[in-house]
């Protein structure tokens, strides 16, 4: 990368600065069209182009035998590496972020994991923490979603367990464009049964080497 990692140069500091702001009021952030068009208009492009091949079962650690797995979660994932242009343009911009909010926010992020997940008709993940409170893990989650004209009818929202005591539920349409972030430790959340295909990238960033990705 050429560039300071913080200067995207592509206006995305206006939105690394609205989640930055978020994050600090809330602890998470809800954003419609936060991306470039054109990282965007890549990422969507790219997905289309993956097959099920591309995709695997994912699993939920150590109780990973698939049939338990299975009433948790029913997405396949594809992890991101720079193989292909449109993840590594998302990497990029991971950076970027990372670079702004360690500035902004002082959370020392310190790497990143990214994901596409699919989750076909019927496919659900139940209500879940993407932390453990006292283990050095996973600091900031992120989804953003790939889903032209999703409706209501289609389900699938992502609910996010908000307020006090993570008792009030926020429901989360996986529309084209739009990205959720939340501190990991603080937001139990789940993905309600979709009823067609929903196409996502969640992505999690750590604050230090110290637990292994993975
Ligand atoms: C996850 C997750 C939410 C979503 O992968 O851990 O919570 O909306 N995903 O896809
Ligand atoms: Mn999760």
């Amino acid at each position: 990368m050429n560039k300071a990692a913080d200067d995207a140069g592509d206006g995305s500091e206006l939105i690394f600065a609205d989640i930055a702001r978020d994050i600090a009021a809330t602890g998470y952030s809800i954003l419609p069209n936060a991306l470039p068009a054109a990282l965007l208009d890549q990422l969507s492009k790219h997905v289309q182009t993956m097959s099920g091949a591309d995709f695997k079962k994912a699993g939920i650690g150590r109780e990973s035998a698939q049939h338990l797995n299975q009433l948790i979660r029913g997405d396949e994932i594809c992890w991101i590496n720079g193989d292909h242009e449109a993840g590594a343009a998302w990497l990029g911009w991971l950076e970027s972020l990372q670079v702004f909010l360690n500035r902004r926010l002082f959370l020392g992020l310190f790497s990143s994991e990214s994901h596409y997940a699919h989750y076909g008709p019927g496919d659900f993940y139940k209500k879940h923490s993407d932390a453990f409170k006292g283990e050095a893990n996973r600091v900031l989650s992120m989804v953003l979603y790939l889903n032209n004209e999703w409706q209501s009818e289609d389900g699938g929202e992502l609910v996010i367990y908000t307020g006090y005591e993570a008792q009030t539920p926020l429901a989360v349409s996986p529309s084209f464009g739009t990205i959720v972030v939340f501190l990991s430790e603080d937001f139990p959340h789940e993905v309600l049964p979709t009823r067609r295909d929903r196409f996502s990238i969640a992505t999690w960033f750590r604050a230090s080497s110290a637990s292994a990705p993975r």
